[in-house]
């Protein structure tokens, strides 16, 4: 007869539970009599993250995904959102709000956030976020001389709204170039976004 028990503890106040799982005797695996599985959970399973971004070609809109994709593998609830849909208000809901945006051309000035950013910016002015986490993402292409300038915009703007820049900003140069250069840039990056968070909870 197989024997199962499952231990469920809070470790610390962070949290952090433990699932034992133990397996007597008689597991129908050969060879292997006993059998003790440790799967940890945290905090990080409640916290919300929202991708607010805008894009002309879809670039950053894949690349927005993709982040997505790696948070939710870290067990966090991730949400997208284009910015012409999303007001600064809402940031309040979230524990990290990721800001992502191509650099363009804008009214004959190079290294612009798409067009989209600039109301939603002039809006949230003179919000105060204080301690509000945030983190960046520019997409952009090197031969231009304002490589991703959008993210030192949009860094600005966490500043003004007295926001806090959990990592630095990730500046992908080229996206469709090299796709798979580019998902792997992505993932490596929100991979270790993902520990600050865990770390700063
Ligand atoms: C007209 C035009 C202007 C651009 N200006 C810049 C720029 O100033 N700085 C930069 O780094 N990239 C610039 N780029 C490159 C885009 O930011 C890049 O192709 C980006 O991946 C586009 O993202 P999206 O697909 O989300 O629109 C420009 C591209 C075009 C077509």
């Amino acid at each position: 007869m197989r024997k199962k028990r499952r231990i469920f503890c809070t470790a610390d106040s962070r949290f952090i539970a433990y699932k034992i799982i133990i397996v007597n005797d008689r597991s129908p695996v050969k060879g292997k009599k006993r059998l003790s599985e440790k799967v940890r959970y945290s905090s990080m399973e409640n916290m919300k993250i929202l991708i607010v971004y805008a894009t002309n070609s879809g670039g950053t809109q894949l690349a927005a995904q993709i982040v997505q994709e790696t948070l939710v593998k870290h067990s966090l609830t991730a949400e997208l959102k284009e910015v012409r849909d999303t007001s600064a208000d809402e940031f309040a809901g979230y524990d990290l709000v990721i800001l992502s945006s191509p650099s363009w051309d804008d009214e004959g000035a190079e290294g612009q956030p798409h067009p989209d950013w600039r109301p939603f910016m002039e809006k949230a002015k003179g919000k105060d976020m204080s301690g509000k986490k945030f983190a960046v993402i520019g997409l952009g292409d090197s031969s231009y001389t304002y490589f991703c300038g959008a993210v030192k915009i949009l860094e600005d703007f966490i500043k003004s709204l007295k926001g806090e820049l959990l990592t630095e900003s990730l500046k992908i140069d080229g996206f469709y170039l090299d796709q798979q250069k580019s998902s792997l840039q992505l993932t490596d990056w929100t991979d270790n976004l993902a520990s600050r968070l865990q770390g700063a909870s």
